[in-house]
């Protein structure tokens, strides 16, 4: 059985005193997560990584927002695979639709970064979506398709269950327009379909999660969904109120 992911993304939101007051806030969250076999994390700037990680219950997944591809070099403002494994940080969120809009992050860019966090055993969470106009002509299949097609070409059978896919509308992220669970269980379910036909059952057992506004109040409604296995919050994930009660609704 898959289990169930809670992930915030900080985005650009945080010094490292706040970092450090939530991660030792969200302690005891992730404790009760563990009892009832959920997974939680959140990604921090490069900034409040470590901090978080020297600060949090050693179970909370703590994600980097980017990474670069080489592993040194002249990249000025670029952060590499052996730095982020140097103070533990094992998960990488890859091809953020923001990085896509404001970075040039190109799914040709996304693949070479998955590629790389796979080769190094480390898991990649990898966001595709369509801008709303994609949404509006009927194109959302056919945009997540190339997306997963370039993106995650050249991984190998075996280690496909390593990869984690956010389903992430860009229309509805920090917009508070959800994509409804219908359409968040179709789309999953699409993707699982096209990654179990580049690389076979592996798919059955890779992570896939929704995000988009998800808040404490709609986060149960997708979680239900049988293709949903969680969701990559941003704004409702940096109060600690509103990650405790996403991960109680999840649960509860
Ligand atoms: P949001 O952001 O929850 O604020 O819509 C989601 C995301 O960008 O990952």
């Amino acid at each position: 059985m898959r289990k169930k992911l809670l992930l915030g993304n900080w985005k650009m939101n945080k010094t490292v005193g706040e970092a450090k007051a939530f991660a030792l806030a969200c302690r005891s969250i992730v404790e009760f997560a563990g009892e009832h076999g959920v997974l939680v994390g959140v990604a921090p700037t490069y900034l409040g990584l470590q901090t978080v990680k020297e600060n949090a219950d050693k179970h909370l997944i703590v994600a980097a927002q980017n990474v670069h591809f080489e592993d040194k070099g002249a990249y000025t403002g670029e952060v590499s695979v052996p730095m982020l494994k140097d103070i533990g940080v094992s998960w990488v969120i890859v091809g953020h639709s923001e990085r896509r809009t404001y970075d040039n992050e190109t799914n040709e860019k996304c693949n070479k970064k998955i590629v790389k966090l796979v080769h190094e055993e480390m898991t990649p969470v990898y966001c595709v979506g369509e801008t709303l106009e994609q949404f509006e002509k009927g194109l959302t299949k056919k945009v997540v398709e190339k997306q997963l097609r370039v993106g995650l070409q050249s991984l190998c059978e075996k280690c496909i269950d390593k990869v984690v896919i956010a389903y992430e509308p860009v229309w509805s992220i920090g917009t508070g327009k959800n994509a409804s669970k219908e359409i968040a269980q179709d789309v999953c379910a699409f993707i699982r379909g096209i990654v179990r036909e580049m690389y076979g059952e592996g798919a059955e057992r890779m992570l896939i999660l929704y995000g988009g506004s998800v808040k404490p109040e709609n986060i149960k409604a997708y979680l239900t969904s049988p293709d949903i296995d969680g969701a990559l919050v941003g704004g409702a994930s940096l109060q600690i109120d509103s990650y405790r009660a996403m991960v109680e609704n999840l649960i509860g």
